[in-house]
């Protein structure tokens, strides 16, 4: 562990006692440098480009090495071809698609796809937007063994404290969550990474994949603890069919952008890839995961699951931010490329946004049969087509279900639809060190 009062005063920063073979390297270093009169690298590698056809005793001696006996000949011979290597290395292999010389980049220079400049610079920020929620994923960094199981594991091994109805949405929401956010990660990494050209942006991708390695996690973590039935929870996605349509929708979505072959550069494949972020910012982590956060996190209020509806609590938050992300992405990106905002595209979009909303009310019905937790499919159906107005506003298009309302205010106290920014700005620093979450 670093402790930061070994770090007061300057100059003072404690360092290990060298080893004797640390040492030993040490005085072998200064020795060659003092011989050749120049830095040791230069001696090393002069000495093994002029002495190639010589025997690697000689090398070895020649590049400033005493005791050479000591060394093991076959160590020798690997660091005297290391050096050669190196030494007639070409600098500018594997930089091809870089000018050496050319000028530094320009903030004018970066776009969200299709960029041609350096992406390995991270540096000037073009989109602060991204790099600040990098810095709020972080800063919200929690991991699933935090959260105490123990009266969640007492309360599903009872007999009777859930009633059938509310085992079912547990069952379905592990179900469905288990695989769904592997399909996110699996997007994220084959896919989005390699097409969005912008270095901040990518950071913040990668930021998000390790959270949806952690939601797996957690899923995992909750069916460990409760003894679920692994193979039927982790197959639910396949066997399922209300399960089966959300997966088999958000995997319609990534199968050629997927392809290793594919890229961007065409009206047609720049639109297939905002199709892509669509799909899975939009309608998977914006409509597909909200009837399962809704029912899991009633439970929690109910004081009913508290661990698995607290998991889903830290969870809600980082989708919230996975969703934000994506819809700044693919406005950034109608912003710098207008022409792929047609209107013939547009009515695609809307067509999306109300498939998702359909197959989310089908599952809402086929969660809930009847009435439980205080709401039922019909209450739900409505909160969806709310929240889908809300995800057509977010792209700039118009809404498709006038009046909805959101039956569940008591989710905006959790998760505020209308104020996510400021719901991170104002709890950010509460969340800090994961610590306990209240229902109240
Ligand atoms: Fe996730
Ligand atoms: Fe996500």
């Amino acid at each position: 562990m670093i402790s930061w009062d070994e770090y007061k005063e300057e100059g003072t920063i404690p360092v290990a006692t060298p080893a004797p073979v640390v040492e030993a390297a040490q005085t072998a270093l200064q020795e060659t440098e003092k011989k050749a009169e120049a830095p040791v690298v230069e001696a090393v590698l002069e000495a093994v480009v002029a002495e190639a056809a010589a025997p690697i005793t000689d090398t070895l001696d020649t590049a400033g090495f005493e005791n050479k006996s000591d060394i093991d000949p076959s160590i020798a011979e690997n660091i005297a071809n290391a050096a050669d290597v190196i030494a007639n290395m070409d600098v500018t292999a594997g930089l091809e698609e870089l000018e050496i010389s050319g000028q530094r980049i320009e903030v004018d220079q970066k776009r969200m796809i299709n960029c041609r400049a350096d992406l390995n610079q991270l540096v000037p920020f073009k989109y602060d937007w991204a790099w600040q929620k990098y810095l709020d994923g972080c800063a919200n960094h929690w991991m699933p063994q935090e959260v105490n199981m123990n009266a969640d594991i007492a309360l599903w091994k009872s007999e009777d404290g859930l009633s059938e109805d509310e085992r079912l949405i547990i069952m379905r929401s592990l179900g469905y969550f288990s695989t769904a956010d592997s399909l996110v990660a699996n997007n994220l990494a084959l896919a989005i990474y390699r097409l969005i050209t912008n270095p901040e942006c990518r950071q913040y991708i990668l930021r998000q994949a390790f959270e949806e390695a952690i939601h797996t996690h957690a899923y995992q973590y909750c069916i460990e603890s409760l003894g679920m039935d692994e193979g039927e929870v982790f197959n639910m996605y396949r066997e399922v069919p209300s399960v089966a349509k959300k997966a088999s929708w958000s995997l319609s979505k990534t199968h050629s952008i997927c392809d290793p072959s594919f890229s961007t550069g065409t009206p047609e494949t720049d639109q297939e890839l905002l199709r892509n972020l669509i799909g899975f910012y939009a309608v998977t982590e914006g409509i597909f995961f909200y009837c399962g956060f809704t029912q899991i996190l009633s439970m929690g209020r109910r004081n009913k699951m508290t661990g698995v509806a607290e998991q889903f609590q830290y969870i809600l938050r980082d989708e919230s931010m996975h969703l934000n992300f994506g819809i700044d992405v693919i406005n950034q990106i109608k912003l710098e490329n207008p022409h792929l905002w047609s209107e013939a595209f547009q009515e695609e979009v809307i067509q999306m946004i109300l498939e998702g909303t359909q197959i989310e009310i089908e599952y809402a019905r086929d969660t809930m049969p009847r009435g439980v937790l205080g709401m039922n499919a019909k209450m739900m159906e409505g909160y969806l087509q709310f929240i889908a107005n809300r995800r057509l506003a977010q792209l700039g298009l118009p809404e498709q279900f006038p009046g909805a309302q959101n039956p569940f205010p008591w989710m905006s106290e959790i998760m505020d639809l209308r104020k996510e920014k400021n719901f991170f700005e104002t709890r950010v620093i509460e969340y800090q060190t994961g610590g306990a979450l209240t229902w109240d």
